[in-house]
C-alpha cells in the first residue's frame, strides 16, 4: 500500500500551459488509491477541460464558488477540512500573489485559506516573471509560513524563451507529496545507503559486474528520505535515475564505493550496505581492449575490499546493517555474516525465489539482530519492504 492510498488529495490547478500536465497527475495520484478532488480556476479551465479532469479523477470538478449545486454537495470549507494535502500544480504567479496576500476570491484561494492541510505548490511560468521580485518575494514569505514548494525545472518554455519556469517533473512533484505525507520517525538522522551491483574492469570494454538491479537499495533510500532522515544513496551502475531529493554519488568499482562510503559514513548514524558488491575483480585489467586470441583462457582475480567489515572494525556509535542475498541456509549464513562483520542488523532474502529479489519489483525478508531476535517482513513492493525495514530499525536500535 502507497502512501497516496486512501488520502484525499485536492488538487488545484491553475492557468497555465502546464494545466494538461495535471492530468497526468490525476492519474498517478488515482493509481496510488488517493481520492483527488479538482478544483479548476477559471483561466485554468482555458487551458483544460472541466469534464477531462473530471472524467480522470472520477469525482467533481469544483471550478466557481458561487457555484449553487457544487457549493451543497462539496462545499469549499468541506474540501478543505477533508484535504490530506493541497497541491497546487501548475501555480501561476497569480495564485501565489494571491495567497501570499490573503486574497480569497475564487474557489481555490478560498480553500487555500480554509485548509489546515499541508499545501505544496508546483509554479510554472516565463522565467522573468519567475524571477521577478515580486514573486521571489511571494514564494520566500510562503515558504516561511510553512508553504511547500516544488521548484520549477530550467529548460524551453512554451512562450520560447530558455531558463526556469517549466513545472517540474511530475514524478517529482509526486515525491514531494509522498515526502510531506508521510510521518518523520527518522527527522535528525544522517543516513547512507549503498545500492546497486559494482563493476570491475578486464579491460576498457568488458567487466566483472552481477545480477543487482539497484532496486532495494534506491528504495531503502527512498523510503529513509520520506520518514525524514537526510540521505546520501551510494550507487554503483543501474539503470535507475537519482531519487529525488537526497544526495547520489555514483561509483563502479567496489574500490571506489569503498571510498565514498567511508567518507560519506563521516557524520552519518546507520551505514545500509544494500550493494552486492563483487568479491572479486580482474587482478590486472589491462588498459587496451583485450584481442580475442591475447586472452588465453583465464582470468586472475584478486579480491576486492569488504566495505562492511571495514566500516564495521572503527563503527563507533554508528549502526551498521548489511543485506544478505542467499540461495541456501538463510538464517545460518546470514548471521555468520553479522557477527564476522560486526553488525546491528542484517536483512536477508532468499535469492534463488523468482517472485522476489534481485530484478524483481517484490520482496520478502527476514531481519536478523545480534540478540537473537528475528522479523519476518512477507512478500510486499520493495517500497513497502523498505519502510518495514527502516521502522524496524527504528523501533529495536534508532530510538535507544
Ligand atoms: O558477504 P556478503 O557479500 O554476502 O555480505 C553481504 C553484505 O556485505 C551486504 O550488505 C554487502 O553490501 C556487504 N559487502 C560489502 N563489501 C563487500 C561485499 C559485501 O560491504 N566487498
Amino acid at each position: 500500500m502507497g502512501i497516496f492510498s486512501g488520502k484525499e488529495i485536492v488538487l488545484g490547478v491553475t492557468g497555465g500551459i502546464a494545466a494538461y500536465k495535471a492530468c497526468e497527475i490525476v492519474r498517478e495520484l488515482h493509481k496510488g488509491s488517493a481520492s483527488v478532488h479538482v478544483v479548476l480556476t477559471a483561466s485554468g479551465a482555458q487551458f483544460i477541460t472541466p469534464l477531462t479532469l473530471q472524467t480522470l479523477s472520477k469525482n467533481p470538478v469544483v471550478t466557481d464558488l458561487f457555484n449553487l449545486v457544487s457549493e451543497s454537495e462539496i462545499g469549499h470549507i468541506s474540501l478543505a477540512q477533508r484535504a490530506n494535502l493541497l497541491l497546487i500544480a501548475p501555480a501561476t504567479a497569480n495564485i501565489i500573489g494571491k495567497i501570499r496576500n490573503g486574497i480569497a476570491d475564487d474557489m481555490l484561494s478560498t480553500v487555500v485559506m480554509a485548509t489546515a492541510a499541508p499545501v505544496l505548490i508546483a509554479p510554472a511560468m516565463n522565467s522573468q516573471m519567475y524571477a521577478s521580485a515580486a514573486v521571489r518575494e511571494n514564494v520566500a514569505t510562503l515558504r516561511e509560513r510553512g508553504f511547500h514548494f516544488v521548484e520549477p525545472d530550467e529548460g524551453e518554455l512554451a512562450c520560447g524563451t530558455v531558463g526556469p519556469g517549466r513545472l517540474a517533473d511530475v514524478g517529482k512533484i509526486l515525491e514531494m507529496g509522498r515526502i510531506i505525507l508521510s510521518e518523520k520517525p527518522l527527522a535528525g538522522k544522517r543516513v547512507v545507503v549503498s545500492a546497486g551491483p559494482t563493476a570491475e574492469p578486464m579491460d576498457p570494454v568488458r567487466f566483472l559486474s552481477n545480477r543487482a538491479s539497484g532496486k532495494m537499495g534506491f528504495a531503502m533510500a527512498r523510503a529513509a528520505r520520506r520518514l525524514g532522515a537526510e540521505v546520501t544513496l551510494v550507487s554503483g551502475p543501474t539503470a535507475l535515475p537519482d531519487p529525488h531529493f537526497l544526495a547520489t554519488v555514483r561509483v563502479r568499482t567496489a574500490e571506489e564505493m569503498l571510498g565514498a562510503v567511508t567518507r560519506e559514513a563521516e557524520g552519518a548514524d546507520v551505514v545500509v550496505m544494500c550493494a552486492a558488491v563483487a568479491d572479486f575483480r580482474p587482478k590486472k585489467p589491462s588498459s587496451r581492449k583485450i584481442k580475442k586470441d591475447g586472452f588465453g583462457l583465464k582470468v586472475e582475480l584478486a579480491p576486492t575490499p569488504d566495505i562492511l567489515e571495514s566500516l564495521g572494525r572503527k563503527k563507533g556509535s554508528r549502526l551498521l546493517v548489511g543485506f544478505a542475498a542467499e540461495t541456501d541456509d538463510l538464517a545460518q549464513n546470514a548471521r555468520e555474516k553479522m557477527r564476522r562483520k560486526n553488525l546491528d542488523a542484517i536483512v536477508a532474502n532468499d535469492v534463488s525465489r523468482i517472485d522476489i529479489g534481485f530484478e524483481s519489483d517484490n520482496n520478502e525478508v527476514r531481519i536478523f539482530f545480534p540478540d537473537g531476535e528475528v522479523m519476518d517482513l512477507p512478500l510486499a513492493t520493495k517500497d513497502g519492504i523498505a519502510v518495514g525495514v527502516w521502522l524496524a530499525l527504528n523501533g529495536k536500535l534508532l530510538r535507544r
